[in-house]
């Protein structure tokens, strides 16, 4: 969702903000706008579309001149991104510039006491209410001010604001968005997100919700909701600022597919000791684990295509059944959960609001709650009763994969860490099947170097078509749902996946002539059974290209086209078997010129419901 940012310090403010705005463009890049404070005025300068218009506007950064500033790049909730629906909102006696990130729920009603006082609204936005709040609520104590304000607000935000008569002082209020303080040396900030804050510095504090900041060149207090300080501790960040640029590559998304390998190495290496599964400080008996009568797992968008994938090795595994559940839809459900629940939610960004909600749900019922999460510090790790971090580093590229390929990796290490409590495999077993997930990393880099041309060349045939079915069976159509789900965000080409059995209740009637039909065949106890559903496809026209491994011979014949991955136990062939569905995704877009980072009407992270 959106980003916001904060700078206080020596330096010009707006060459500061931009590039932090550039760093969060992937949360959402429809408008930005800056505010700076310069000798007892706010100057804004904002911009529909990409950054680059606001670049364009500020002369890169020359202007506004000032020291003291905040930014927002947008992804619109209320009003049509254009230039005065951008943010920054200023307050009708321009006194007061606020950036939000999250909705204000009762914005309507605000909006009507203050119009009937005589405050005039240029935008249609809830933010704008804000910043008129906080100027009714104003006789020259600044924190006042805004506390007064934010104690009326219903709803989920992160705001930024400053006041003109406060010059080097900027605010920053946390209830249920991401807000991180960051502490420079005669300078400080505060941001959305970590990746705009590392060029400058690495020292941060995680707000939690409630809080507020008051943040200056020279210190910084934090305040609990009612205003009285807090000490909080400092946290450092252990990635570098070249973790989140291009280096070298086209895209962001095309970077994250290749460090999958790396990646997916920190999420298993680290937690293997002694040929053991350690899971963090998630320690769970054999006894803790028969106490367990379900597993409930949780995510939205990959995320939840990745507890699809995990749920075949968990209950294979463990025998403990698996429910997959939308977050969306688990947070609505009245949900059979309760203390025999384990509950796995799982988020890349970990600020997913629905998501969130639905955790806030399970731990109301009394399950006991573990978060997979790659974003330290973010709102879910650390709601959760216990986290296991992905360790992708940052994911800038709005279509997940690292952030994907990792999850799976933290559930099969789950799977099989439970299945040898449970004692239901024998150590033979336990062995070779670690020594399977820890063989991932190698086997990812092998699918990535026999497909990156393969899929370059795939694409220019099939970028030109306008519906494309995935289809395959157990393992193979969780992969097929993550794999149409990267086609269509991406490339914006119409794309479904289907149980490969499924087909012919219904959808089949939509295969003619040269339709594209991509079938994954990775699962070796069910190749047959998808043979099958290939022929019935090709009988009706398609156009089949499978993805399998080269020791599959019949699939190879019956497909007009191939993709290989390096042979893989079942259990664990997701994780391998999505990469070159991502590579034919990257280049489907790329031929079709889409904008491939930054797909439009997308965020990486959605913090509304
Ligand atoms: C958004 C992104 C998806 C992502 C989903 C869940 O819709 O565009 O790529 O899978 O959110 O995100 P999370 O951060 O919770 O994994």
């Amino acid at each position: 969702m959106c980003g916001i940012i904060g700078y206080t310090g020596s330096q010009s403010a707006a060459p500061i903000l931009l590039d932090g705005l550039g760093k969060m463009e992937y949360r959402g890049y429809d408008s930005a706008g800056i505010a700076v404070l310069h000798e007892g005025e706010i100057e804004v300068e904002k911009a529909q579309g990409r950054l680059v218009n606001l670049l364009e506007r500020t002369d890169n950064g020359k202007k506004p001149v000032g020291f003291t500033g905040i930014g927002h790049t947008r992804w619109a909730t209320h009003g049509a991104p254009n230039d005065i629906n951008s943010h920054p909102h200023v307050s009708g006696d321009g006194r007061f510039a606020i950036v939000h990130n999250g909705i204000i729920e009762n914005y309507a009603q605000i909006k009507e006491e203050l119009a009937a006082k005589g405050h005039v609204f240029v935008s249609e936005t809830d933010t704008e209410v804000v910043a008129h709040l906080i100027e009714a609520n104003y006789s020259g104590d600044f924190k006042a001010a805004v506390m007064k304000a934010v104690s009326r607000l219903e709803g989920a935000y992160a705001l930024g604001i400053v006041c003109a008569d406060f010059p080097g002082t900027v605010f920053a209020v946390r209830q249920a968005a991401p807000l991180i303080i960051g502490l420079g040396i005669g300078e400080n900030f505060f941001a959305s997100d970590v990746t705009a804050l590392v060029s400058y510095t690495k020292n941060v504090i995680y707000l939690d919700d409630g809080e507020f900041a008051e943040v200056r060149p020279d210190g910084f207090t934090i305040y609990d909701s009612i205003g009285r300080p807090l000490e909080k501790p400092v946290s450092r960040v252990a990635w570098s600022i070249e973790a989140a640029e291009k280096g070298g590559y086209e895209h962001f998304m095309l970077k994250e597919i290749m460090e999958q390998p790396a990646a997916v190495k920190e999420a298993i290496a680290p937690r293997v000791k002694g040929g053991e599964i350690k899971l963090d400080d998630f320690e769970l008996s054999g006894e803790d684990l028969r106490d367990i009568n379900k597993i409930v797992i949780t995510a939205c968008g990959s995320a939840y295509h990745a507890g699809c994938c995990g749920r075949y090795a968990i209950e294979k595994l463990t025998r403990i059944p698996v429910e997959v559940k939308l977050a969306s839809e688990l947070r609505y459900e009245d949900p059979i959960i309760d203390e025999h629940t384990l509950m796995i939610i799982v988020s890349q960004s970990g600020e997913t609001a629905d998501t969130k909600a639905a955790l806030e749900e399970g731990k109301r019922r009394g399950a006991t709650t573990l978060a997979l999460v790659n974003v330290v510090g973010s709102s879910i790790a650390r709601l959760a009763d216990h986290v296991l971090y992905e360790w992708a580093g940052p994911e800038i590229a709005v279509a997940t994969t690292k952030g994907f390929t990792t999850q799976l990796a933290l559930l099969y290490l789950f799977a099989l860490y439970a299945a040898g409590k449970l004692k239901r495999i024998d150590d033979f077993e336990y062995a070779r099947l670690l020594g399977e997930i820890c063989s991932l990393p190698k086997r990812i880099q092998n699918a990535i170097d026999m497909n990156s041309a393969a899929a370059e060349r795939l694409a220019e045939k099939y970028h030109g078509s306008t519906s494309m079915y995935f289809i395959g069976r157990n393992t193979d159509y969780a992969v097929a749902l993550e794999g149409a789900l990267k086609m269509k965000e991406i490339s914006y080409v119409h794309a479904e996946a289907y149980a490969a059995g499924e087909l012919k209740h219904g959808t089949i009637a939509l295969i003619e002539e040269g339709t594209p039909v991509i079938a994954v065949c990775c699962n070796e106890d069910l190749l047959e059974k998808t043979a099958s559903n290939i022929l019935e496809v090709k009988a009706r026209g398609a156009e089949v290209l499978a993805l399998s491994f080269r020791e599959n011979r019949d699939i190879i014949a019956h497909a007009d086209d191939v993709l290989f991955i390096p042979r893989t136990e079942t259990f664990f062939s997701e994780a391998v078997a999505i990469v070159p569905l991502q590579l034919l995704a990257y280049y489907v877009a790329r031929d079709n010129g889409c904008d491939i980072d930054k797909p439009r009407n997308l965020a990486k992270s959605v913090t509304v419901e």
